[in-house]
């Protein structure tokens, strides 16, 4: 990686910076063009759930196959819903990790090669990076500082976002990402994959306080969350009642369990803002569409003059757009990749290769 001078860019008053940015790092192929960071010309998204939802969850191997098939037809169209010609970009932006690294490979050779045959500069994003940023897009008047909950099937964070590409990791999952909880539960429950929204949508007609389940706490690390012991509880409690020949009732465990899951999510989060000493807090991720999430987190933010920032759904999901908007900060600060660009399927945040 290389970095040159910061870009003139829109805000000190210059020309408006276009990217094309790419996403493939799990089971979506997704192409967007987005300019200036905030403006989102054109977003194709091309889900491949419907087939991993056979296997109940995602098969790296098929979701490798379906991106390689769907990539150039996905970013065709998203250059063409934006009216716009690869002439008239400014960059070509992709997602280089975390993810599977066969997916991710899909999408770092399609940039490459955009990148190559074009001369447009190429910048590599990291995921999380994205799915904060698609904050950006749906507030525009959000700038860092804040502290953001990211919190998707792969992973859970809290971040404090000092600066556009400067973050700090608060804290983290031991073990389960709350996603990857909830598409557990769900698949424990009868409900299939994906769970998360599964779950979201039966606990609507459940009691969330019919089963105490644990909140889990990481002694010495305050801000880190395990979701893995929760699951396990869950379990517990469906093989019991199966043992003694009670009947569960499916919306009262599926709510108690999201309950669970958002009262920890929402007292890590107000502590990580209040003892930051800001009084901004944005939320990212699959699990961030989740709505009995957005509801206790706006509750408590509106109690303790906190301002509250969520992604629509659309954007908490993967998506390209994300990309591009962190790919715009990125470019802004100077970061240019190399043909020597790689998939690292474990990259870690602010970490730059
Ligand atoms: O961010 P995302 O689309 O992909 C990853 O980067 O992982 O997140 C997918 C995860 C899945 O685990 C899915 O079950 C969960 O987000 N999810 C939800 C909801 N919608 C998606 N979890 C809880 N409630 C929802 N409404
Ligand atoms: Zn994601």
């Amino acid at each position: 990686m290389q970095t040159e001078n910061r870009c003139s860019n829109k805000d000190s008053g210059n020309k408006d910076i276009t990217i094309l940015a790419i996403e493939s790092s799990c089971d979506e192929t997704a192409a967007a063009v987005v300019r200036n960071g905030r403006e989102v010309l054109s977003n194709i998204i091309s889900s491949q759930i419907d087939l991993h939802t056979l296997y109940g969850g995602v098969v790296p191997e098929i979701a490798s196959r379906k991106h390689i098939e769907r990539i150039s037809q996905v970013i065709g169209e998203a250059l063409q819903e934006a009216g716009t010609k690869l002439d008239q970009m400014d960059a070509v932006a992709v997602t280089y990790g975390p993810g599977l690294v066969g997916a991710l490979l899909v999408g770092v050779s399609a940039a490459k090669a955009i990148s190559f045959a074009s001369g447009l500069p190429l910048v590599g994003v990291h995921h999380i990076e994205g799915h904060i940023s698609a904050n950006y897009i749906d507030n525009k008047e959000l700038e860092p500082p804040f502290v953001c909950l990211v919190v998707s099937g792969g992973h859970s964070h809290l971040v404090r976002v000092k600066d556009y590409g400067a973050y700090e990791i608060l804290g983290r999952t031991r073990d389960d990402a709350a996603g990857e909880a909830f598409d557990k539960v769900a698949r424990a429950i009868g409900l299939g994959y994906p769970g998360g929204p599964k779950i979201d949508k039966v606990s609507k007609e459940g009691n969330p306080d019919a089963i105490q389940f644990p909140r889990a706490k990481v002694a010495g690390a305050v801000y880190d969350f395990s979701f893995s012991g929760l699951k396990s509880a869950v379990l517990n409690y469906l093989n019991s009642c199966e043992m003694k020949g009670i009947s569960v009732c499916q919306a009262d465990v599926a709510a108690s369990f999201q309950k669970a899951v958002v009262d920890v999510l929402v007292e890590h989060s107000m502590q990580a803002v209040r003892e930051c000493g800001l009084k901004k807090l944005a939320i990212a991720g699959g699990v961030a569409s989740n709505t009995a999430l957005r509801a206790a987190l706006e509750k408590e933010c509106a109690a303790n003059g906190i301002a509250f920032y969520r992604p629509t759904p659309i954007m908490c999901t993967d998506n390209a757009a994300m990309i591009g908007a962190a790919a715009y900060y990125e470019f802004c600060n100077g970061v240019r990749h190399g043909y020597d660009l790689n998939a690292v399927p474990n990259l870690k945040l602010g970490e730059r290769i």
